[in-house]
């Protein structure tokens, strides 16, 4: 018999992955994106890109509990969709929001300083996203997996940009705080299943 060409699995991915930008595109197109529809789709694309960051954080974990071996291959497609979506974040800020007007932007970063952090986090995604290709995972070899640590510093910053963003100081959390918390234990809990001796006791389960 002939072996198939996706398994269910990719599929599953790549559906969950191209959904909410055709979701979107289709609310636009249908003036459903509520009375702000820039701020719409800056929230819903800025929850897409670290929903999926933190889907693909917690491949590896899983698969160790799951015993389930195709889950690490599926990784790096859930990263780049959490990039797609990240770029879709930013650029309708830059675009959409602030029609490119620097000095504009530069008066709004003073006074929200989240978005400094969300900055340094898309420009620390940028390089994994440029070296996701296998060209450069063969060509960097161990440093690939050097360089792809870089997800450990962007998933808290874009936690607390999250936070952030919802209530503009984390200090004072008070309000709709539920998204961002729901968000910062996942990644909390998934970066601890990263610890070695967590991970070790994973793999003898
Ligand atoms: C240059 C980089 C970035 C800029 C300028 C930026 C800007 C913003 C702004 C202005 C908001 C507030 C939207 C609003 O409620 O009006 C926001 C919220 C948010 N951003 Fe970013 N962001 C950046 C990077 C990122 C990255 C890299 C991620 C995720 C990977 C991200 C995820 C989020 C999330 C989850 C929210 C909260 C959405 C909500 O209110 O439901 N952002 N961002």
């Amino acid at each position: 018999m002939k072996k198939a060409r996706f398994t269910a699995l990719q599929l599953l991915v790549h559906g969950a992955g191209w959904l909410p930008l055709a979701w979107l595109v289709f609310d636009f197109l249908t003036d459903n994106l509520t009375a702000n529809p820039i701020q719409a789709i800056e929230q819903r694309s800025g929850i897409h890109a670290i929903t999926f960051l933190l889907f693909s954080l917690a491949c590896t974990p899983l698969a160790s509990i799951l015993d389930w071996k195709e889950l690490p291959l599926r990784r790096k497609a859930l990263g780049n969709y959490g990039f797609l979506y990240a770029a879709v974040h930013v650029a309708t800020f830059f675009i959409l929001d602030y029609g490119l007007n620097l000095a504009a932007i530069w008066r709004d970063v003073a006074t929200k300083s989240f978005i400094i952090l969300g900055a340094i986090a898309f420009l620390l995604l940028l390089p994994l996203a440029a070296t996701s290709f296998r060209f450069w995972m063969k060509r960097l070899g161990k440093n690939w997996k050097r360089l792809h640590r870089l997800v450990y510093l962007i998933t808290p910053l874009v936690v607390v940009h999250f936070f952030m963003a919802k209530k503009g100081d984390l200090l004072n959390l008070s309000g709709d705080i539920f998204q961002p918390f729901l968000y910062g234990g996942l990644a909390v809990a998934l970066l601890l299943l990263r610890l070695p001796p967590i991970k070790k006791r994973l793999s003898r389960v």
